[in-house]
């Protein structure tokens, strides 16, 4: 098995704490968080704040927060509160007041509340238990809320070093995932209390580049039980 390591170390990495990725994506655009996720996020926003009268956002490994910021600018609304949580912290100024960015991993940091929407763009790729997040992103999902994130399944790997595979496939469509295989994205609705049947072994910083062309992490896993066990 490749050389494994804690949050610790994996998070003062080269791959992780590394300047040249990036952390600047707009809200729209070729290259913004809508196209990447396929997802209208302005007009959800605006959707659901005219029938709800507030929304709340969370964004993981938010990066410099630019898009969060392009958001509270354009709808301007009261009731919109926006979360971002990266871990380095290089993030915009002049931020408005609807916009919060805290510098912290995702992996220890608890919300006080439930969110309407849950985004990760191109962030999972550098967290160590990526399983463990996905849970943590459905307990933190509002009844009716929506996570949508770009996920790449071969960044998870059996104690073997083979891909999660069929396993895994398995195991997210039982837990209520929907992986887009195509675009690698991975998308959920509604809270949900989520076990899923590996358990987290630790990360490889020295996987190489996964389909982005940046380098990223491997995760590695153990099965723990049979899928439909509890
Ligand atoms: C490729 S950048 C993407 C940033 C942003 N989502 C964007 O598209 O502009 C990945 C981000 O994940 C952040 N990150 C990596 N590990 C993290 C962790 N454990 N907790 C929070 N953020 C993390 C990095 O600091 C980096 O800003």
């Amino acid at each position: 098995m490749a050389e494994l390591v804690g949050d610790g170390r994996l998070e003062r990495s080269s791959v992780v704490a590394n300047n040249a990725m990036n952390r600047t994506r707009r809200l729209a655009g070729r290259d913004g968080y809508s196209r990447v996720l396929g997802l209208d996020i302005a007009a959800l926003i605006t959707a659901r704040l005219a029938e709800a009268g507030t929304f709340r956002w969370l964004d993981l490994c938010c990066g410099s927060g630019k898009a969060l910021v392009d958001a509270a600018r354009a709808l301007n609304a009261t009731g919109l509160a926006i979360t971002g949580v990266d871990l380095a912290g290089y993030f915009t100024a002049d931020v408005p007041a609807q916009v919060d960015l805290l510098t912290t991993s995702i992996t220890t940091w608890t919300p006080t509340h439930s969110f309407d929407l849950i985004t990760c763009v191109h962030g999972l790729h550098y967290i160590g238990d990526k399983l463990g997040a996905l849970a943590k992103a459905a307990s933190w999902l509002a009844a009716d809320g929506l996570f949508v994130a770009n996920f790449d399944t071969s960044g998870v790997r059996l104690s073997d070093g083979s891909p999660g595979g069929r396993r895994l496939s398995a195991a997210l469509r039982q837990t209520g995932f929907d992986y887009d295989a195509r675009n690698r994205r991975i998308r959920r609705e509604g809270h949900a209390t989520v076990g899923f049947p590996f358990r987290y072994l630790g990360a490889d910083e020295r996987a190489g580049p996964n389909y982005t062309g940046q380098p990223a992490v491997h995760s590695y896993y153990e099965i723990s039980r049979s899928l439909g066990s509890s």
